[in-house]
C-alpha cells in the first residue's frame, strides 16, 4: 500500500494504547489497562506509546520525564510484553504525534473539550497553579496517537472511555469532511479491574495524584508495604463480606482486586469471607504474588539501560513506519500542497 492509498483491508486486528510517564505504575493502571496489553500481543498487531509529551501538560522539572520514560519502559518489558511482536515507543520520538495532534485540534471543537470530565476535575485540582492550554487540548493529541496507527481496539481502564469517545467523534469528523481516512476505533475495558477505587477513599479511582500514597499500590512496592496498604484498606461500616458496590464500596474494590488478581468472580469470591481481616490479608498475598516476577525483572533491565534504549529505538522505527504513511493519508486528504 503507498502511503496515500485508500484504508485496504486488514485481517489482523490492530491495538494501540499507550500510559504516561508520571509518578510510579499502579495496580490500576496495570489491572485496568497493562494486563489486556499482555494478553492480545501474540493474536494482535500490537503498538504501545509512552507518551511523554501528554506529561508536559503538567509541569515538571528538567530530566523528570525523560527518567520516567525509561523506568515505564522498563516496567513495560517486564510484565511480558515482547519487543520481538509488541512495539514499545516513545511518543516524541515518533514526531508525527505532535503534526497530527494539530490537525485533530482543528478537527475538535472548543466546546467538546470543554466537556471533558479530566480536564475540569484535573484544573479543578490544581486551582490556584498554572493551568497549561495542553491540558486542555490533551484529547487531541490523544486522538492523533489513535488515528495514526488505525487502531481497531484500544485497551484502556474505564476513566479513558470519553477520551476514546472524542476519538471516534474526531475520527468521523475528518472522515465526513476530507472522504475515508481514519479507522473508527473502539476502547475495551478489562471485565474484573476496569475501575481499582482507592484503598483509603473507595469513592474515588487509584491514582497517582491520589490525596496519600496509602491508598495506591505501587508495582514496585515491597511486599511489606503492600500488606500494610491493604491492612489499612478502609472498609464498611458493618461487618459482612459481600460484593456490591454501591452500599460497599471498599470490600468490593477489595474483592475485584483479588479477583482480577487470581482470575476468579467477585462475588462468588465474598462467599469464602465471614471477616474483613482474612480478605484483606488473601488480597495482598494475591498481589504480592502477582507482583513478584515483574519486581524481579524490573531490576536486571533496569540494569542494561542501553539495551532498553535499544529497544526503543526499534520501537520508534517501527511505529514511524505506519505513523509517517497516515500522516501523509491525511494531509492528502485535506489536500495541503506537497513539499
Ligand atoms: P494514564 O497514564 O493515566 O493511565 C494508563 C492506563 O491505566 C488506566 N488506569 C486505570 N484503570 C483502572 N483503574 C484505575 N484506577 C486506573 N487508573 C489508570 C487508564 O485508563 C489507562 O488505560 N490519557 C491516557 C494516556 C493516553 C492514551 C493515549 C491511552 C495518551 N494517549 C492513546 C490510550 C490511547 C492516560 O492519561 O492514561
Amino acid at each position: 500500500m503507498t502511503a496515500t492509498a485508500p484504508l485496504a483491508f486488514r485481517s489482523v486486528t490492530r491495538v494501540l494504547s499507550c500510559i504516561q510517564p508520571t509518578g510510579s505504575v499502579h495496580l490500576g493502571n496495570y489491572l485496568g489497562a497493562l494486563v489486556n496489553w499482555v494478553r492480545g500481543q501474540h493474536d494482535k498487531d500490537v503498538f504501545h506509546g509512552i507518551v511523554d509529551l501528554h506529561a508536559l501538560t503538567t509541569a515538571t522539572e528538567p530530566g523528570l520525564v525523560g527518567a520516567a520514560t525509561v523506568e515505564l519502559a522498563a516496567i513495560l518489558y517486564s510484565i511480558g510484553l515482547d519487543p520481538e511482536v509488541a512495539t514499545i515507543f516513545v511518543q516524541s520520538h515518533v514526531p508525527e504525534h505532535a503534526q497530527l495532534g494539530w490537525v485533530m485540534e482543528c478537527t475538535v471543537s472548543f466546546g467538546e473539550l470543554s466537556r471533558m470530565t479530566q480536564f475540569k476535575d484535573k484544573s479543578a485540582r490544581r486551582e490556584s497553579e498554572f493551568v497549561s492550554a495542553g491540558l486542555f487540548t490533551y484529547p487531541a493529541l490523544q486522538a492523533a496517537d489513535i488515528l495514526l496507527y488505525d487502531a481497531n481496539e484500544v485497551p484502556v481502564g474505564d476513566d479513558q472511555r470519553q477520551h476514546i469517545e472524542i476519538t471516534r467523534d474526531i475520527a468521523l469528523r475528518f472522515n465526513n469532511r476530507f472522504g475515508d481516512t481514519f479507522v473508527v476505533p473502539e476502547a475495551v475495558t478489562p471485565a474484573v479491574g476496569a475501575r481499582v477505587m482507592d484503598l483509603q477513599d473507595p469513592s474515588s479511582k487509584m491514582s497517582k495524584s491520589g490525596d496519600t500514597d496509602a491508598g495506591c499500590v505501587y508495582l514496585l512496592d515491597s511486599p511489606q508495604v503492600i500488606t500494610r496498604k491493604f491492612k489499612r484498606a478502609v472498609t464498611d461500616s458493618d461487618s459482612e463480606v459481600r460484593y456490591d458496590v454501591t452500599s460497599k464500596p471498599g470490600v468490593s474494590n477489595l474483592l475485584d482486586i483479588l479477583a482480577a488478581a487470581t482470575g476468579g468472580s467477585a462475588s462468588e469470591l465474598a462467599e469464602s469471607y465471614s471477616q474483613y481481616g482474612p480478605l484483606k490479608a488473601d488480597t495482598a498475598d494475591a498481589v504480592i504474588a502477582l507482583l513478584d516476577p515483574i519486581q524481579t525483572r524490573y531490576r536486571e533491565l533496569m540494569a542494561d539501560r542501553a539495551e532498553l534504549e535499544r529497544l526503543l529505538r526499534v520501537g520508534a522505527s517501527r511505529a514511524r513506519a505506519v505513523a509517517s504513511a497516515t500522516l501523509e493519508r491525511a494531509y492528502t486528504a485535506i489536500g495541503l500542497l506537497p513539499c
